[in-house]
């Protein structure tokens, strides 16, 4: 059974520290450490777990809610502030979200995502944005088909260089996500609705063979160009005020960004 739920206490902290390492094979000038985590608690942020209670060596007297033994997943936000408008506003920027190997594709990303958007909201808080690369197709369908965040902004090379083994020594170009967690159009795409129809004025493709491509070295320079082209198209459009409204799959897998004007409602 998996259990979703802040985590608490030093020990699942560094569990999450452990998760990230294992996930994006970062090397320690990169990884976020546990009294960040714990700092980001302290303030206002979030760290959500995933807990498998049924794993094998967690300890019986924390197995019904989860230990840090038995973390398989987590969700980690900093709280941001928007200024420039009539007045400051708080907002959630989600840093990190990462599910253990074995336990993905069975929706356990899409949950931890749901319980930051409960958990903030219930404190009040209405927009989340956190940033993801472009070139990830899966991350691509979960952000903007599954939970209806849209994206109006192109960040060119954000982190700089990145020991992440995910990025393939590529430029960590990223495009800018916004939830805002109780528009209508969040509200009917995680209730299942269909999303509202659009004009899709400009499509950006993602070679299925992306991830191939990335890691490999021989390819390497094919992803590269990918990632050019399309940070152009991505620029262009932002530009001329389009936004990223949906995003599908073909047949063969490719990964279609649609953009469109966004209307007030989204
Ligand atoms: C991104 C990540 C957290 C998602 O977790 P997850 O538990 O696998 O996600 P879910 O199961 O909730 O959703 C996966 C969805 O992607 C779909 N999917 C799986 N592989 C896919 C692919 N190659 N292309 C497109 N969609 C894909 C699944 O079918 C599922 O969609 P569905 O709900 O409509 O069936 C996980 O893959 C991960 O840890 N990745 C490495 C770290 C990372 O990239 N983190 C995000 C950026 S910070």
């Amino acid at each position: 059974m998996i259990v979703i739920r802040e985590c608490v206490g030093l020990d699942e902290l560094e569990a999450c520290v452990h998760l990230q390492i294992e996930t994006w094979g970062y090397d320690p000038g990169d990884v976020v450490p546990r009294k960040t985590f714990l700092v980001a608690q302290k303030i206002g942020g979030q760290v959500i777990g995933a807990f498998d209670t049924e794993t094998p060596s967690a300890t019986p007297a924390t197995s019904a809610s989860g230990s840090p033994e038995s973390l398989v997943g987590f969700a980690f936000s900093l709280p941001g502030v928007k200024t420039g408008q009539s007045e400051p506003k708080a907002y959630l920027h989600s840093h990190m979200l990462a599910v253990k190997e074995r336990y993905r594709n069975r929706g356990l990303g899409r949950q931890l995502k749901l319980e930051q958007r409960r958990e903030a909201l219930s404190r009040g808080i209405r927009l989340m944005e956190w940033t993801f690369d472009p070139l990830e197709i899966k991350n691509a369908f979960i952000n903007i088909h599954r939970l209806g965040a849209t994206v109006f902004c192109y960040r060119e090379d954000f982190y700089g260089l990145s020991s992440s083994r995910l990025q393939g020594g590529l430029p960590t170009d990223r495009l800018l996500a916004e939830w805002r967690l109780d528009s209508p159009r969040v509200q009917g795409i995680i209730a299942g609705r269909p999303a509202i129809r659009h004009v899709i004025e400009e499509r950006i493709l993602v070679p299925a063979s992306i991830y191939e491509w990335k890691a490999s070295d021989e390819n390497r320079k094919r992803a590269l160009a990918v990632q050019q082209e399309n940070r152009l198209k991505f620029q262009k459009a932002f530009s001329q005020g389009l936004a990223v409204l949906d995003f599908s799959l073909d047949a063969e897998g490719n990964g279609v960004f649609e953009l469109g004007a966004p209307t007030w409602t989204e």
